[in-house]
């Protein structure tokens, strides 16, 4: 049976060194961390995140603020309020939710975010840095640092030698976790719906990542006996078992058949999810950090 990966722990021990950071960078110079997060219409999920990013912000000791803009928002709208936030010095984080509703683009709201601000690491300056393998003096996207830092956790810093599958090629998560990986060594490939025998490919993985957004789609036998597996998905299924219409949380990974083959694996949820919020909160006390000075 897999060692599994607990990211809830690894998420608090994150949480723990970001309170303390904060309250340093308080105490010693006054700079209190400000993030603000921008949501856009009503979409349920999307609130239950913005909302637990907001109450995390405040628990680790941060000035936390919360814009709920209306469905009907407009582009003008959402960029004018990015300007504000940009320009407002107690401001160190500006998240904007992402989907957006259709009738707004979101790479133009994204670009007009500052990047020292840009706490979600979107920024093409932050996406940049990461790609050039500078991973010191920009923002480094949420998911896939979290997902990295699992990683290490089982493999250390090095990863050398190691052949990593990332299935997923966004730019949320699939294209910085791929460059990460290769950042950290690993000999990296970035797999995604187009790829052809897809399980054989998975299955050369040592550290196998899934970001595919279909439920339980990676089985056991994708999985080398030993492999890392880290699940990003969060899709939610109808549980009947639990009762009618009930539903529950489950990963992009076939967890119980693949727990039997994998040497390591994140559970869906208490894996990477917790980790996302962690280094929301680890990027906007850098930020704060940076521009105090
Ligand atoms: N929607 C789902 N995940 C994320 C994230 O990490 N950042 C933003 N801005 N929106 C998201």
């Amino acid at each position: 049976m897999a060692l599994v990966i607990d990211g809830k722990q690894a998420a608090a021990s994150v949480v723990a060194a970001v309170t303390e950071a904060a309250g340093k960078l308080e105490a010693e110079v006054g700079v209190k961390p400000g993030l603000a997060v921008v949501i856009v219409g009503n979409d349920p999920a999307s609130h239950a995140y913005v909302n637990s990013k907001s109450k995390m912000a405040k628990q680790c000791g941060f000035n936390s603020i919360q814009h709920s803009l209306p469905e009907e928002t407009t582009q003008e709208e959402l960029e004018k309020l990015v300007a504000e936030l940009n320009a407002d010095p107690a401001i160190h984080g500006i998240l904007v939710q992402l989907p957006l509703p259709k009738h707004l683009n979101a790479e133009p709201v994204i670009l007009s975010i500052s990047p020292e601000k840009d706490v979600d690491g979107l920024h093409v300056v932050n996406a940049g840095k990461i790609a050039t393998g500078d991973l010191s003096t920009g923002l480094i996207s949420c998911t896939p640092a979290g997902a990295m830092l699992l990683v290490k956790q089982i493999h250390g810093d090095d990863l050398s030698g190691l052949n990593a599958v990332v299935i997923g090629r966004s730019n949320l998560f699939g294209k910085p976790m791929g460059l990460l990986l290769l950042a950290a060594n690993a000999t990296v490939t970035m797999a995604h719906s187009r790829t052809k025998d897809l399980a054989a490919v998975c299955r050369n993985a040592d550290i196998l990542v899934a970001a595919v957004g279909r439920a339980q789609m990676v089985k056991s036998d994708w999985v080398k006996p030993g492999a890392t597996v880290i699940d990003v998905g969060i899709n939610r299924v109808d549980a009947p078992d639990k009762g009618e219409g009930k539903t529950r949380l489950v990963g992009d990974v076939a967890y119980a058949e693949a727990a039997e083959v994998a040497g390591a694996i994140t559970p869906v949820p208490g894996g990477v999810g917790p980790m996302t919020i962690a280094m929301l909160m680890a990027n906007t006390v850098i930020a704060a950090h940076r521009a105090a000075g």
